[in-house]
């Protein structure tokens, strides 16, 4: 047997006109709970409500707090346009000493465990495609995903160098009473640029546990090596640093042909992240995939540019090239921007 129940009419009532009826935020609601002081609403996610909409799933979304609207970058980046960035070639700096043969060598060793990590085998797949291009595909072809693990592993580590340098140059300056004449802050500002575009690689993609681990025993090592070899010849290191760099422009290279080519489908309407987007200032109707790509590769050809120049300086008496002031200012001079780009570097000659 079951008892009927019945929910009695529901009665509208009209507030009299002297109350103003408004409808509360989220927050305001919390803020109202006791044993809550500022509204805090555990587990909430901050959703960008621009019109640009990655197709793709944001993997790294940021978390809101109560009071922070906004966190702008540390370092504002500098205004590239898409005809500076379009005139960055690939390069290659001849290796004209002994420790310019000593980082070359460490370079290619190194991109070598890479592409074996990675499963990336641009030479075979480029012979094979000349013949087979179907085969070359099935069997080499490098992926959206593929090609986005490969990039998040290569930027991590990319942020290390830079970190590493300006870290003990900052000590050495303080150690010795000295100063460094402006170059700790370029090679801070490398180490943020190269983990800006880690965070936006990884908003498109989501590392597993392997190359999570790849990640930590890379950081493990590399980041030790580095500074004892910094501490030994940092020359060699900026050497070696702008062979790395010019392995990253060949890949960004890459990445860009294969999309041109139509061979990564899945970039080619994809919209860069929202952090790409105010990072870089990309400008309206220059904010796809493409463009990212275009933006990251020029940065890679600018520390090609700065890692080569100040492996030709003297590394305790020279300024910065890229900070310093020239006497004639109309004359082609390092900068910040792609204004006067030198992909093999400055020599001394031309910038002390
Ligand atoms: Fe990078
Ligand atoms: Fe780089």
């Amino acid at each position: 047997m079951s008892a009927m129940i019945s929910t009695p009419p529901i009665k509208t009532i009209s507030a009299p006109p002297w109350i103003q009826i408004r409808s509360i935020t989220p927050h305001e609601f919390m803020d109202m709970v006791p044993g809550n002081p500022g509204g805090r609403i555990v587990g909430q996610r901050n959703f960008t409500t621009t019109q640009s909409v990655p197709k793709t799933k944001e993997f790294f979304v940021a978390k809101e707090t109560n009071r922070v609207r906004k966190t702008p970058a540390a370092w504002p980046h500098p205004v590239y346009t898409e005809e500076q960035m379009n005139t960055v070639t690939v390069a290659h700096r001849e290796a004209k000493n002994i420790s310019d043969k000593v980082a070359l060598v460490a370079v290619k060793v190194l991109r070598w465990g890479l592409d074996k990590a990675t499963g990336y085998k641009h030479e075979k797949a480029t012979k094979l495609s000349q013949t087979d291009p179907a085969a070359a595909a099935k069997k080499y072809g490098m992926t959206e995903e593929k090609y986005m693990i490969r990039n998040v592993f290569l930027e991590s580590v990319a942020g290390v160098p830079g970190m590493v340098a300006g870290m003990i140059r900052h000590l050495n300056s303080m150690r010795r009473l000295k100063r460094d004449n402006g170059w700790i802050e370029s090679l801070l500002e490398e180490s943020y640029n190269e983990r800006m575009h880690l965070l936006t690689f990884l908003k498109m993609q989501k590392p597993g546990w392997f190359m999570k681990t790849m990640i930590l025993g890379a950081q493990g090592v590399w980041c030790n090596a580095l500074f004892f070899a910094y501490l030994i010849s940092p020359r060699t290191v900026h050497r070696f640093v702008g062979y790395l760099e010019e392995e990253a422009v060949i890949t960004y290279t890459r990445q860009i042909k294969d999309l041109d080519a139509g061979r990564l489908p899945k970039w080619e309407n994809l919209d860069a992240p929202q952090i790409a987007v105010e990072y870089w200032k990309m400008p309206e109707g220059h904010r796809k995939m493409r463009d990212l790509l275009l933006y990251v590769r020029a940065d890679e050809s600018k520390h090609r540019e700065v890692n080569h120049t100040l492996g030709n300086l003297n590394q305790k008496e020279d300024p910065n090239p890229f900070v310093s002031e020239y006497k004639d200012d109309s004359k082609p001079h390092p900068s910040k921007d792609l204004k006067f780009p030198k992909p093999t570097g400055w020599e001394r000659a031309e910038v002390i």
